[in-house]
């Protein structure tokens, strides 16, 4: 979150909601509920509304730090019992160590921060694509004593990110996260809302069988107060409600993985997709405008031009199950460089681009490439080989409710917002159906593909996900199904392909 407020020289000042600071001082455990004398610190406690809460609960050792002093004032006036600092977080030197940290930390890019705070992040992080948050998560799991709990509300993007690794690393080499209330992108400050996650860590090695409770949001349109109370009685009754999804998974125990908030979904018998598959990132331009030809252009182009016209397939054509419509482009190979050359080969579509030339000399381009080159010609060679095979495409980050891988076996190549995958060693038809299901999009997103309201299809998750060894007839069941859709342009039997998948789950059909 970006600087937003009056109160200047302030990294992030955002108030916290009254019933989610609530929420999160009764999460405090039992073991500290009871001891009111808890040493507990607030680390960036803004105009104290955690503070307050932490009052009401009859807590007598609260502390707060404030880096601004504006805010740090208005605490000191409103809680003169309580020990306050005017103090930087990240370059605070104390000897103290506390039962309780809890907080709702900046959240702000390493990038959009200032020089000073940069160092200070990094000094921390070590890290330069990190968050300001991952330095108060690493500082405060340092502050806590063994046993100790971090409360905080945080983004959700370090369970994902591959450079919040070392929180991850942190986290689990100090202890458990015990609970996680995972708020997705439900407005909860002004500004900016990135999805939130409310965690509580434990710093204790985790007994063998120690678990992670997971309350994840099903209803968004809820208020704070609803939140407050059925995340409580999700808590207490250890099962889901109108506005919580509750389970409990193994603690997370790997920081190279991708940390995710769904229920892990077993698949007793399975090949991986890259053993099944090839998987390929798409072509691209760099400069969409300049390499885009209308119908009417490509008519007016001469013979060795038409020979320069090739067949994308974007996102938008992929209509889950099958291809809808493509995109023209022209692309003068990477071995003309002479412009020249280019301009006596190809006089219309020289023409077109000139007018464009200097937006296309300052796109990024490697070494070796001329203005009038393609930005990157990603797996060019394979695509070409593979133009005459079945290919299923997917858009790279998909706002869509339903999975839209789509077949093609026309000679098309993907444009970089597409993944493509060609089956090598599995049928085509009951690739493009599993890959269609519900069943497979919840096991992808507990795989870790959701972004928001998105989800993302990678090739480092695709190649890593394990698709079932199902018996023959269920493969050929899955296969028929999906052939049916895929000619017949109608999606009504999709749920038909989580039937049998369903079945097949029960009854155990697997090789
Ligand atoms: C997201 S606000 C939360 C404020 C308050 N805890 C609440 O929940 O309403 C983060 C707070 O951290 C403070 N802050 C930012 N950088 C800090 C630092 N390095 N040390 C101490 N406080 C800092 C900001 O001034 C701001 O008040």
């Amino acid at each position: 979150m970006k600087e937003e407020n009056s109160i200047t020289g302030t990294i992030s000042f955002i108030e916290t909601p009254s019933d989610i600071a609530q929420l999160m001082v009764d999460l405090v455990s039992l073991n500290f509920k009871k001891k009111k004398d808890a040493v507990i610190l607030d680390s960036g406690c803004g105009k104290g509304i955690f503070l307050k809460e932490l009052q009401k609960k009859n807590f007598t050792k609260v502390e707060g730090i404030e880096l601004n002093q504006a805010l740090y004032k208005i605490c000191k006036g409103e809680f003169p019992n309580l020990k306050i600092y005017n103090n930087n977080y990240l370059t605070w030197d104390t000897k103290k160590r506390y039962d309780i940290i809890i907080g709702n930390p900046p959240y702000a890019h390493y990038n959009a921060l200032p020089s000073e705070v940069k160092e200070q992040v990094f000094e921390i992080v070590k890290n330069k694509e990190s968050d300001i948050y991952y330095a108060f998560m690493l500082k405060s799991i340092d502050l806590l004593r063994e046993g100790g709990e971090l409360i905080y509300i945080v983004p959700y993007s370090f369970f994902y990110n591959t450079f919040a690794k070392t929180v991850r690393e942190k986290i689990i080499s100090n202890g458990y996260l015990d609970l996680v209330i995972d708020l997705d992108e439900i407005r909860l400050f002004k500004g900016e809302n990135p999805e939130t996650i409310i965690l509580k860590f434990v710093k204790k090695k985790p007994k063998e069988e120690e678990k992670t409770a997971i309350l994840r949001i099903k209803n968004k349109n809820v208020s704070t107060e609803i939140i407050l109370r059925d995340a409580i009685e999700s808590i207490n009754k250890e099962e889901s409600n109108d506005t919580f999804q509750y389970h409990k998974k193994a603690v997370f125990s790997s920081s190279d993985e991708i940390w995710t908030t769904y229920p892990l979904i077993e698949i007793p018998s399975y090949n991986y997709l890259k053993d099944l598959a090839w998987i390929g990132v798409g072509l691209v331009t760099g400069y969409e405008k300049g390499f885009i030809l209308a119908e009417k252009e490509i008519r007016k182009l001469n013979v060795n031009e038409k020979k320069a016209v090739i067949k994308l397939i974007k996102a938008t054509h992929c209509k889950g199950f099958w291809i809808e419509g493509e995109t023209s482009y022209f692309l003068i190979e990477d071995k003309f460089q002479d412009e020249e050359e280019i301009k006596k080969l190809f006089p219309n579509l020289y023409e077109k681009i000139l007018p464009y030339k200097q937006e296309m000399i300052e796109r990024y381009l490697p070494n070796n490439k001329k203005w009038f080159h393609w930005q990157a010609l990603r797996n060019i060679k394979k695509h070409t080989n593979y133009s005459s095979s079945p290919k299923i495409y997917v858009p790279n980050l998909d706002r869509s409710k339903v999975n839209r891988f789509s077949l093609s076996e026309e000679s098309i190549f993907p444009s970089g917002d597409v993944l493509t995958i060609v089956p090598q060693k599995a049928d085509p038809y009951f690739l493009l159906g599993y890959l269609n299901s519900n069943f497979f999009r919840e096991y992808y997103l507990s795989a870790g593909a959701r972004r928001g309201h998105r989800i993302t299809f990678t090739q480092r998750i695709l190649a890593n996900i394990k698709i079932p060894r199902f018996e023959k007839e269920v493969v050929q069941k899955i296969a028929s199904i999906t052939k049916k859709i895929f000619l017949e342009k109608q999606k009504d039997q999709l749920s038909k392909i989580d039937e049998v998948i369903q079945q097949a789950f029960q009854n155990g059909n697997f090789e």
